[in-house]
C-alpha cells in the first residue's frame, strides 16, 4: 500500500469515518470559499465557551493525525510545514476548503481534507489556531532589517505591521523560512499549486534577494 493510501485508511480509522461516512449536506458555495454555514457555525461557537470548548476537544481528537506534519501544538517541527499555531481561524477554514475544493494542490492535503466533515475541519481549525506559536530570532539581522524594510513598504497593509494578518488573511509572523519562501515563490510564478491574484501583484517585482531577506524577518516576527 502506498503511503497515501495508508494515511487516508490511517485517518478514517481514526475518526471513525469508516463506519459512518460523514454527513454532508452544505449549501452550495464558490471553490474555495468557507460555506455560510461553517461561518455562521464559528461566530454562534464564540458566543458560547461550552459549546466552543467541545469542538475544541474534538480538534485535538482530528489533530492526532495531523500532528505527524504539524505537530500537536500546531508548532510544525519540519521547516517546510506551516505552522498551525496562532493561525487565523477563518483564514485556516479557507485554506482547508481551498485543498478540498482543489483550489489550492497538495497531494497529500487535497484528498485528506476531502475526508473530512465540515464540522471536523471546523473542529481541527479551531484547536489548532487556538495554540501559542514561537518565532525564531533572525541568525542575519542585516538581512532582517533589510526585509523588514521590504515588509514595511506594502505587506503590513494586509498582513499587519506584525504579521498576524486577521480573520481573511494570513498570519505569517513566526511561520517556516522554507515553507514562506515557497508561498511567495508560487505566488510570483502564478504556480498551478496556489496562486492568488493579490498576492501576484505583490510579489511580481520582489528579487531574489528582496525574498530571502522577508523571509528571514517574517520568520523572526512574535
Ligand atoms: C504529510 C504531512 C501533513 C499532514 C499529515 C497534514 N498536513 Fe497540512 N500541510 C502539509 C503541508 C506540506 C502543507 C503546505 C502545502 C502547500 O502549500 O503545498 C500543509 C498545509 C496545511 C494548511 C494551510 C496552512 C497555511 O498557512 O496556509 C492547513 C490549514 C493544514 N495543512 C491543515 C492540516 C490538517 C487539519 C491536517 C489533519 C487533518 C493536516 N494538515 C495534515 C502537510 C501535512
Ligand atoms: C492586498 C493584500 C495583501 C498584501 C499587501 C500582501 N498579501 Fe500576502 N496574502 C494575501 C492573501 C489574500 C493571501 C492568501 C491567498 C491564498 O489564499 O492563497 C496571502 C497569503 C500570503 C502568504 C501565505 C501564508 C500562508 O500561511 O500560507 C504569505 C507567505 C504572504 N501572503 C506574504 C506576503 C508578503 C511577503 C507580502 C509583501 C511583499 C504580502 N504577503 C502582501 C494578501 C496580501
Amino acid at each position: 500500500m502506498d503511503k497515501l493510501n495508508f494515511a487516508r485508511l490511517a485517518l478514517a480509522f481514526l475518526l471513525g469515518l469508516a463506519a459512518a461516512p460523514a454527513v454532508l449536506a452544505q449549501a452550495a458555495a464558490p471553490g474555495g470559499a468557507v460555506p455560510q454555514m461553517t461561518e455562521d457555525k464559528l461566530q454562534e461557537l464564540r458566543k458560547d465557551a461550552g459549546s466552543f470548548e467541545k469542538m475544541y476537544r474534538t480538534g485535538r481528537k482530528v489533530a492526532d493525525f495531523c500532528s505527524h506534519c504539524h505537530g500537536q501544538s500546531g508548532q510544525s517541527t519540519k521547516t517546510d510545514v506551516p505552522n498551525l499555531a496562532g493561525q487565523n481561524t477563518g483564514y485556516a477554514l479557507a485554506q482547508l476548503q481551498k485543498f478540498t475544493d482543489g483550489k489550492r494542490i497538495n497531494s497529500f492535503c487535497g484528498p485528506l481534507m476531502k475526508k473530512l466533515s465540515s464540522d471536523e475541519k471546523l473542529a481541527v481549525a479551531i484547536y489548532y489556531t487556538n495554540q501559542e506559536v514561537t518565532s525564531r530570532p533572525a541568525t542575519d539581522p542585516a538581512m532582517a532589517s533589510r526585509g523588514k524594510a521590504v515588509y514595511e513598504k506594502n505587506c503590513f497593509k494586509c498582513h499587519g505591521t506584525g504579521g498576524y494578518g486577521d480573520e481573511k488573511y494570513a498570519r505569517i509572523a513566526g511561520q517556516q523560512p522554507e515553507y514562506l519562501m515557497t508561498s511567495i515563490r508560487r505566488y510570483k510564478e502564478g504556480s498551478a499549486a496556489r496562486s492568488d491574484e493579490k498576492m501576484m501583484k505583490q510579489t511580481r517585482s520582489l528579487t531574489e534577494d528582496d525574498m530571502k531577506a522577508l523571509v528571514m524577518y517574517i520568520g523572526s516576527l512574535k
